[in-house]
C-alpha cells in the first residue's frame, strides 16, 4: 500500500477557500486535514464548525480532523454530525483516553491519538490496540509553518517497531514541517500518511507539490 497526502488547510486562503477546496478535489490528495484550535490546548485559535461543515459540502475527500482542544469529549458529536471522518485527539488532552476513542468508534468515525513532540510513543502501549491512528506532531502544535524537529525519525522508528510487534493495523501520520525534501525519509522510517500545509499551499503549483508528496 502507498502512502496517503493529507493537505492542511491551515495554509490555505481563507478568503477564498473554496478555490482551494476544489484544487484539492482535483489533485491526487487522499484526505483534507482540518486543524481545530481552542487558544488553550494550544496558544492559537483556527477555525470551528461553520468552515469544517461548508467544506463538507464542497469537498469530495475524506476530512481528517485534528483536534488541539481541551476536554474534546464535548465535542465528538459535533464533529461527526459535521463531516468529520477520521477524528484525532491528543493524548495530553483526554483524562480517559480508551473511552474517548470507544466513544468515536461509536459514533462511527475512524480514532486517531496524536502525540505533542515531547510525549514519548511508549505511553501508549495499552491504547495500541483500539486505534486507527497515531498523528506524530513533528513540531509543537498551534501553528503552520514551522520548522521540522528532526529528533521525530527515531520516534516514529519506535513507534513503527511497536506496531509491527503487536502486528496492529494502525496508520502513522505526520505533521508539522513536512515538504517535498522530508517526505521520502518519512516514509521510508514508516509514515503512512503525510500532512503538509505551508509546503502545498504556498508552493507555486500545489497540485504538483501534492504529486510529488504522493510518489
Ligand atoms: C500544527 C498543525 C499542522 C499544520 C501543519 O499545529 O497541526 O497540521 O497545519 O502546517 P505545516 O505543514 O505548514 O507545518
Ligand atoms: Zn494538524
Amino acid at each position: 500500500m502507498g502512502h496517503f497526502v493529507s493537505p492542511s488547510l491551515l495554509a490555505a486562503n481563507f478568503c477564498n477557500l473554496g478555490k482551494d477546496v476544489m484544487m484539492i478535489n482535483e489533485s491526487q490528495a487522499d484526505w483534507l486535514h482540518l486543524d481545530i484550535m481552542d487558544g488553550l490546548f494550544v496558544p492559537n485559535i483556527s477555525f470551528g464548525i461553520p468552515v469544517i461543515s461548508s467544506v463538507r459540502k464542497i469537498t469530495k475527500k475524506p476530512l481528517d480532523v485534528h483536534l488541539m482542544i481541551t476536554d474534546p469529549d464535548r465535542y465528538l458529536t459535533t464533529f461527526r454530525d459535521n463531516g468529520a471522518d477520521i477524528l484525532t485527539v491528543h493524548y495530553e488532552a483526554c483524562n480517559h483516553l480508551n473511552r474517548t476513542v470507544a466513544e468515536i468508534h461509536n459514533l462511527g468515525m475512524k480514532a486517531g491519538v496524536a502525540l505533542n513532540p515531547h510525549t514519548p510513543v511508549a505511553l501508549l502501549k495499552n491504547i495500541l490496540p483500539f486505534v486507527d491512528m497515531v498523528l506524530i506532531m513533528t513540531v509543537n502544535p498551534g501553528f503552520g509553518g514551522q520548522s521540522f524537529i528532526n529528533e521525530s525519525y527515531d520516534k516514529i522508528s519506535e513507534l513503527r517497531e511497536m506496531i509491527d510487534k503487536g502486528g496492529y493495523d494502525i496508520l502513522i501520520e505526520a505533521d508539522g514541517g513536512v515538504d517535498t525534501k522530508n517526505s521520502k525519509k518519512l516514509v521510508e522510517t514508516g509514515v503512512n500518511v503525510l500532512v503538509a500545509g505551508n509546503s502545498v499551499f504556498k508552493s507555486t503549483d500545489p497540485v504538483k507539490t501534492i504529486q510529488m508528496l504522493k510518489s
